[in-house]
């Protein structure tokens, strides 16, 4: 190989150094601005979901008031929203999937009987029987209070269980009269609930049954009251678990 041959090959080798290492500073720049992006992006997503779970508290802080103003008025049932609530999610939770951890479900187990708000006190605290009228405008408060709710987005399926909380399973309940699978899970999931809480705490005309008892007098309803899954679920929990929950509320 002559000389300048030589040199022409040293000289195009070189060209080809620079511009390989060109490229590899061009590779390790971009691969530093991905990074940044990356991130950039895990902060936002942090961001994000940092905000979402400070939303989604001050929606629970704001059903809680409106559910304790509910229940301010009835001097009786106490905590009574906040145990059914407790005893609901934990049947919920033996169904499975179906329901998952939905927080609407809270929301509407809390506001279940937003609608008295619009029953006055006369009834509403008539120590004697309700007359027939007077039984009729207390059977509407599950539809005023899904026109309560119905309006507002983030409750939008906590609507099905302030509906349909009276509904009972034979078809014999209030307000549509719908029956089984008519009926909302989440509404049949709040009917073992609230009954279980009815029962075992105090009422001025009855003192509380134990868990036994109750549990007794719910699977005596399984499949006419109640929806029979439902009640297997609930079967599934023992006494010791509820009795925690309650102790927890108080
Ligand atoms: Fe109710």
């Amino acid at each position: 190989m002559s000389v300048e041959s030589q040199t022409e090959l040293h000289g195009e080798i070189e060209r080809l150094r620079a511009a390989l290492s060109e490229r590899e500073r061009e590779a390790a720049s971009k691969e530093r601005q991905l990074e940044r992006y990356a991130a950039d992006l895990r902060e936002t997503f942090k961001r994000e979901r940092e905000r979402a779970q400070e939303l989604r508290r001050s929606y629970r802080e704001t059903v809680r008031a409106l559910s304790n103003a509910v229940e301010a008025r009835d001097a009786y049932t106490g905590k009574h929203a906040e145990r059914v609530t407790a005893y609901g999610m934990e049947i919920a939770r033996r169904l499975g999937d179906e329901l998952g951890e939905m927080p609407e479900l809270e929301f509407g187990f809390l506001l279940h009987d937003i609608g008295k708000v619009a029953i006055p006190d006369s009834i509403l605290y008539k120590p004697g029987p309700l007359t027939d009228e007077e039984r009729a405008l207390m059977a509407q408060h599950p539809m005023i209070g899904a026109q309560i709710v119905r309006g507002i987005e983030f409750l939008a399926s906590a609507v099905e269980v302030v509906r349909s909380h009276h509904e009972r399973w034979d078809g014999g309940g209030y307000p549509d009269g719908l029956a089984a699978e008519q009926i909302p899970l989440a509404a049949r999931v709040f009917a073992v609930a609230d009954v279980l809480d009815a029962l075992t705490t105090d009422r001025p005309y009855r003192p509380a049954s134990p868990i036994t008892v109750a549990r007794q007098m719910i699977t005596q309803e399984s499949g006419t009251q109640f929806d029979p899954r439902v009640v297997e679920a609930f079967n599934s929990i023992d006494d010791a678990t509820f009795e925690g929950i309650a102790a927890a509320i108080e």
